[in-house]
């Protein structure tokens, strides 16, 4: 299992240790997987008793902030494991008589709160590589070095997305989020749209020209260029690589100095029709980004390439629900985060699971949150 594979090299102490008032202790999360499983599946599905009596209340993720969950009295080590493995083989068994093709029950057909638990996980799985970027000497148990190898294609700086009606969000079938239904069409002018993320050359460019905060984990190297120190690891900053690790005040700002904008959410989604999630950077193993103008033949119809994978991109858009949304199947996965305070993000990066990213698939965050693995492309009118 992933989850597990990812904390294997770490100490107790690292498990429980609290990195930074933003992100849980990985040792949280670890419990947070298991007991949301156990609540929806074992608890709510197959109709029994918690496990560990009152205790789910410290895994509840909207009830205790992150900010706090360091000081929660969670499991540790063993004991959490011991939790996990028992809750895995509950839902075994609940899901071993569950009727998930004729169910009436809506959490039940075609299986969406199976899918649910599982995008669960693999989504926690992001989670815990954001904190694990902040871990000295971290090691992974298995790496793929893949992406970094692939050519890159050349072509114009950005691609144009003619006028018109445009689906936006995903159908009545099949596994997706509240917050990206109902699908419903746009009405959008001609626009232009990078067609690659922005690089860390273009973005080094800008604060050599307008000045600005570097990237999350950016530093000086003494000679005029940069370094960034990941997982203790100082490297120079690959001008190639998509930049990430930006806030989206710093990627407006970027944006305003080339002259050009953020997309709109509905743009984004417009212009990556036909990206191919198999043909993207995703699924953590690669350990970064691809150079920008790799996975060309993933590419979307307009001709945009990285939509998917490599780096999130931040849109000019606030989190809010589509005309006619109803929450499903609890307000707290999206609504209660409607309204300003969010920006919407598209597309998935390279530490997002595979099955976890569509188009329509719709991440938020506040404005200056960078420690999330964001980018960004530009957009302009045509
Ligand atoms: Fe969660």
């Amino acid at each position: 299992m992933r989850t597990l594979l990812l904390i294997e090299p770490l100490s107790e102490e690292q498990l429980n240790r609290v990195y930074t008032p933003i992100l849980s202790p990985l040792a949280w999360d670890l419990g947070h997987i298991a007991n949301f499983e156990e609540l929806w599946l074992v608890q709510r599905v197959g109709d029994r008793d918690p496990l560990r009596g009152e205790l789910g209340r410290f895994y509840d993720a909207i009830e205790n902030p992150r900010s706090i969950r360091g000081e929660l009295p969670i499991l540790k080590g063993a004991d959490c494991v011991a939790y996990m493995d028992q809750v895995r083989e509950r839902t075994l068994d609940v899901l071993d008589g569950a009727d998930l093709d004729g169910s009436e029950d809506p959490l039940l057909r075609d299986g969406f709160v199976y899918e649910m638990l599982l995008a669960h996980e693999h989504q926690h799985n992001e989670t815990m590589l954001q904190l694990l970027q902040m871990v000295d000497g971290y090691e992974p148990v298995e790496r793929d070095t893949g992406p970094a190898t692939e050519p890159v294609s050349d072509g114009p700086e950005m691609v144009a997305v003619a006028a018109g009606e445009h689906e936006i969000g995903a159908g009545a079938e099949g596994f997706a989020y509240d917050n990206e239904r109902p699908r419903h069409t746009r009405e959008l002018d001609a626009f232009w749209i990078d067609r690659t993320p922005v690089t860390n050359a273009a973005f080094a460019e800008f604060l050599a020209d307008a000045g600005g905060d570097p990237p999350m984990y950016w530093e000086r190297d003494g000679a005029g260029g940069w370094v960034s120190t990941r997982m203790g690891r100082t490297e120079p900053v690959d001008p190639r690589l998509p930049v990430i690790h930006v806030s989206w005040h710093q990627a407006d700002a970027f944006a305003r100095w080339a002259g050009k904008r953020l997309p709109t959410e509905f743009e984004w989604e417009a212009a990556a029709r036909g990206a191919d999630p198999d043909r993207a950077n995703l699924d953590q193993l690669g350990f970064g980004c691809a150079p920008a103008g790799a996975y060309a033949d993933g590419c979307a119809e307009c001709g945009a390439l990285q939509m998917i994978g490599d780096v999130w991109e931040w849109t000019a858009s606030d989190f809010l629900g589509y005309p006619g949304f109803e929450p499903f199947p609890y307000p707290e996965y999206s609504q209660v985060f409607f309204g300003d305070e969010y920006k919407v993000l598209r597309g998935g990066a390279w530490a997002t699971r595979r099955d976890v990213i569509r188009t329509s698939f719709r991440n938020w965050d506040y404005a200056k949150r960078s420690q999330i693995f964001s980018g960004f492309r530009c957009a302009g009118d045509a």
